[in-house]
């Protein structure tokens, strides 16, 4: 059972991502709409994680990415692929960390307090759905444990979810 009472505590960011991990099982158990996840799944990325300032989605539409459900301030629409952090995630079906955004040629700057950024591509049985992406004000906010605890919170949302299917 989800427990929306629950304080996670990152001081141990290896604790932390496991109750994070944990309260995002039990909280999609049994939904299987893919939005309804997203927006669950972005808010409570956003209400976990310290020093955030946008978390959410980009769902592949065409050759674009579009945007998802989030938490944040309000953000670019439309991604073509390879273009920005996201495009370039997508595009090459791999996490991207950016320790700092000014040193991105191509970030696209949504929130102007955006400083890095971390990208997670979401890649379900070989087909590219879209991406999982988050921003922080601080710099180097996000390293291999947060890249490999997202892979991970995306895998939980991706197996959750059924794309394609009238819920
Ligand atoms: N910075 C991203 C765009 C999305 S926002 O951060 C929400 C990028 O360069 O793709």
């Amino acid at each position: 059972m989800y427990d929306s009472s629950t304080q996670f505590d990152f001081r141990d960011p290896h604790a932390g991502y496991s109750q994070l991990a944990e309260a995002l099982g039990a909280l999609l158990t049994g939904e299987h709409d893919p939005i309804a996840n997203a927006a669950n799944t972005a808010a409570l990325l956003f209400a976990a994680l310290p020093e955030i300032n946008w978390a959410g989605f980009y769902f592949l539409r065409g050759r674009e990415l579009v945007v998802g459900p989030f938490q944040g301030k309000p953000a670019c629409v439309r991604i073509p692929l390879g273009r920005g952090v996201c495009g370039a995630a997508a595009e090459r079906r791999a996490t991207i960390v950016v320790p700092d955004v000014n040193a991105f040629a191509d970030h696209i700057a949504c929130d102007g307090a955006s400083r890095s950024e971390v990208v997670v591509p979401l890649i379900e049985r070989h087909v590219l759905r879209g991406v999982l992406d988050l921003d922080s004000p601080r710099p180097g906010r996000f390293g291999e444990v947060d890249a490999r605890a997202l892979e991970r919170i995306a895998g939980i949302f991706l197996g959750a979810s059924r794309f394609g299917a009238d819920h």
